[in-house]
């Protein structure tokens, strides 16, 4: 599939939903996820040669995606269904009961629900930072909440609802002088700003692969610090100790049981490779570019409210529309062929942060192939929805 097929004939639409899914895929992403169903079979699971292709594919895979994170130890770094279940393994693995938490009030349900729960189960003390009504979290309550040191740290690198960067270079160097590990939840990151394990000496990492990775859906990242101890969510086969009926302890198999998504890990192996191959800076700058834009061109448009970071970090742009529901004005904009996300994005915490709770907002997100020209036609299409809406009420006064 090519970008022109995408946005052709039945498939129309002016896609700005990549916050939640990258859309087209690149070519070669299509053509590894159809060579890994068509040629391989299962890697560490047999003598074929097919098997031993797998294998190879696998770590090759691997290898790429700590080239890319600046992992020093590959095999730290484990295949997951996806960010959700990174932090899910991160999360419930690493934490013990009575463990004091810090994060953030802009995390997605994926950090707060598996928190909410251990809070009850495993009696952990969970304090969540305040963040400013634009997203940024406040410093000198972090500095506060990192006396005593607790055991973790959990932040959202971006906000998937207005693209707010939370942790911010000085957030993760307040942790690490503390003492503290971070776990970082870079789903709206990875693939558009740099990310360097080892420079913010990353305690874990959690990314999914097909957002901005540009991979398949149901294929994540987790990354692991060789110092701390994560217990596996999933036990079983590992293609290795096979004689054992205990979990192996060896990084990668002890938390990758199963048999792989080997289409998955093709697709994102490829997507990572198409990134670096546009170059990192060369997407940020157009992805958070087009943001910005669309952010500046919403601001001058009567009755929209943008709910806009002052540091941007991700490509969510979030704005309500005075008087609308924003699912509402999403259903408008769909029907006049242009896909976004409303409501509020799994997000509550993050929208009672900037306000916008319960009704949420309408989400618009650029993406690697998102135009200027894509731009322009959303920002029309919405004016002209706003002016019929102004029309319609001022006949109505009218006949009143
Ligand atoms: N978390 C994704 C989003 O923000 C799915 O849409």
């Amino acid at each position: 599939m090519s970008i022109d097929t995408a946005r052709s004939g039945r498939n129309a639409e002016i896609y700005l939903d990549h916050a939640a899914t990258s859309f087209p895929k690149p070519k070669s992403v299509v053509e590894e996820v159809t060579r890994a169903v068509v040629e391989l079979a299962s890697p560490g699971r047999g003598q074929s040669r097919r098997a031993a292709r797998a294998e190879a594919m696998v770590q090759k895979a691997r290898e790429t995606a700590a080239r890319f994170f600046a992992v020093v130890e590959p095999s730290r770094l484990v295949f997951t269904k996806s960010a959700t279940e990174s932090l899910n393994v991160a999360i419930k693995g690493f934490l013990k009961t009575g463990h004091r938490v810090l994060t953030s009030s802009m995390e997605h349900n994926a950090v707060a629900r598996p928190l909410t729960r251990l809070a009850r189960e495993r009696a952990l003390e969970i304090v969540r930072v305040p963040c400013f009504a634009d997203g940024s979290l406040d410093l000198e309550a972090l500095q506060r909440a990192l006396n005593p040191p607790p055991a973790l740290a959990v932040f959202v690198h971006a906000s998937n609802v207005n693209g707010a960067l939370v942790a911010t270079p000085k957030v993760l160097s307040m942790c690490r002088e503390a003492g503290v590990p971070v776990l970082l939840d870079a789903a709206q990151t990875a693939g558009l700003l740099p990310i360097s394990v080892l420079d913010y000496d990353l305690g874990m990492l959690a990314c999914s692969g097909h957002k901005g990775l540009l991979g398949p859906s149901g294929i994540g990242i987790l990354y692991i610090r060789s110092d701390l101890q994560v217990e596996p969510l999933i036990e079983g086969g590992t293609g290795s100790h096979s004689e054992q009926w205990v979990q192996p302890r060896e990084m990668p198999e002890a938390m990758e049981s199963g048999t792989p998504n080997m289409p998955g890990i093709a697709g994102l192996r490829a997507g990572m490779e198409c990134v670096s191959a546009m170059g990192l800076q060369t997407l940020q700058q157009h992805e958070l570019g087009l943001a910005d834009e669309v952010a500046r061109r919403l601001e001058g448009i009567k009755g929209v409210q943008v709910h806009r970071p002052s540091v941007r970090g991700g490509n969510a742009v979030s704005f309500t529309v005075n008087g609308m529901a924003p699912h509402d004005a999403a259903m408008i904009l769909a029907e006049a062929g242009i896909g976004v996300r409303a409501g509020l994005h799994c997000a509550p915490w993050a929208h009672q942060t900037l306000g916008t709770y319960p009704m949420g907002t309408v989400r618009v997100s650029p993406g690697w192939c998102t135009t200027r020209e894509d731009v322009d036609i959303f920002v029309q299409t919405l004016e002209a929805m706003l002016m019929r809406r102004r029309r319609r009420h001022a006949e109505r006064a009218k006949t009143a």
